[in-house]
């Protein structure tokens, strides 16, 4: 079985629809609130494990029940968690997700993984050095993605960097990442506003754009690549990339070429947006090959 270490963040979504977004400073009526487990990290541990992979989370809750809730769906996903240790007097992670007019905003509070720190990490080194390839995301402390990048480097583990939310961050730790995951807005956060095409030569077969429902792009050496999405009838939109991310590592840690690995990770991000939470429709296995 492939091994999969992510290293981020868990936080519960607390997400309401409603059929029009406010505006600053207007009050609107909405239809429906509902909490469903979220937070990058926790999104891509969880898109892994319904994939087959076997995960370890490293990461952190409060000591309140929204954490109790977190440790709950991560056991109940079949994720690792021996390295999942709640912070006494803190609270969890909570992302504030307004769903309308057929997108979301989102407001997160990091609260307890701001405590995912380097020092908590290396606690936790033997879950990076045995894994087939390591996931990373950006709610979690930037010296902690710094130093996530050092231990590959250390232990010779590919390092998926999947920037998000966006930052500029040392030209080290883009470097030394085998797979680069922005959306268009985080490239363009991360690198500046050069053309794109300028920006994915600079880094073939690493930098691998998501451009939503379109599909992705990259750069193979010799041409620029899209490898198309697919079409399907969208309920939500949130967590689609955190899908994407967690069935690219997989597909890669199991030996498929990249074209196929990110077909592979289309496909899965396509049926995870028809259903409801970043979660919810996150498919496993069989109903992600039954469709490619
Ligand atoms: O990527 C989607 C996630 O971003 C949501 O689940 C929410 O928790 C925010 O962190």
């Amino acid at each position: 079985m492939t091994k999969i270490t992510v290293v981020g963040s868990a936080s519960m979504d607390l997400v309401v629809t409603s059929s029009k977004r406010p505006a600053a400073g207007e009050t609107v009526l909405g239809e429906s609130f509902k909490t469903v487990p979220g937070g990058k990290g926790a999104n891509q541990a969880v898109a892994a494990a319904r994939l087959g992979a076997e995960v370890t989370m490293i990461g952190r809750v409060g000591d309140d029940h929204l954490g109790q809730s977190i440790l709950d769906n991560y056991k109940a996903n079949g994720i690792i968690t021996e390295y999942v240790e709640p912070v006494t007097g803190m609270a969890s992670g909570t992302a504030h997700i307004i769903l309308a007019e057929g997108d979301n905003s989102i407001v997160v509070v990091k609260a307890a993984n701001d405590m995912v720190t380097p020092a908590y990490v290396d606690q936790a080194v033997e879950a990076i050095r045995a894994a087939d390839i390591v996931l990373v995301q950006q709610e979690i402390p930037e010296e902690t993605v710094v130093h996530v990048s050092e231990l590959c480097a250390k232990y010779n583990v590919p390092l998926m960097l999947n920037p998000a939310p966006a930052r500029l961050l040392p030209k080290a730790v883009i470097e030394q990442a085998a797979y680069i995951t922005p959306n268009e807005h985080e490239a363009a956060i991360l690198f500046g506003d050069e053309p794109l095409g300028d920006i994915l030569r600079r880094y073939p077969n690493k930098l691998i754009v998501t451009e939503g429902k379109k599909g992705v792009r990259y750069f193979d050496g010799t041409d620029e690549v899209v490898v198309s999405g697919y079409k399907v009838e969208a309920v939500d939109t949130t967590g689609a990339g955190d899908t994407f991310n967690g069935a690219f590592a997989v597909a890669l840690a199991e030996g498929k070429s990249l074209t196929d690995s990110l077909k592979f990770a289309n496909r899965a991000a396509s049926l995870s947006v028809t259903k409801f939470g970043a979660q919810g429709g996150m498919p496993t296995r069989s109903e992600v090959e039954g469709s490619l």
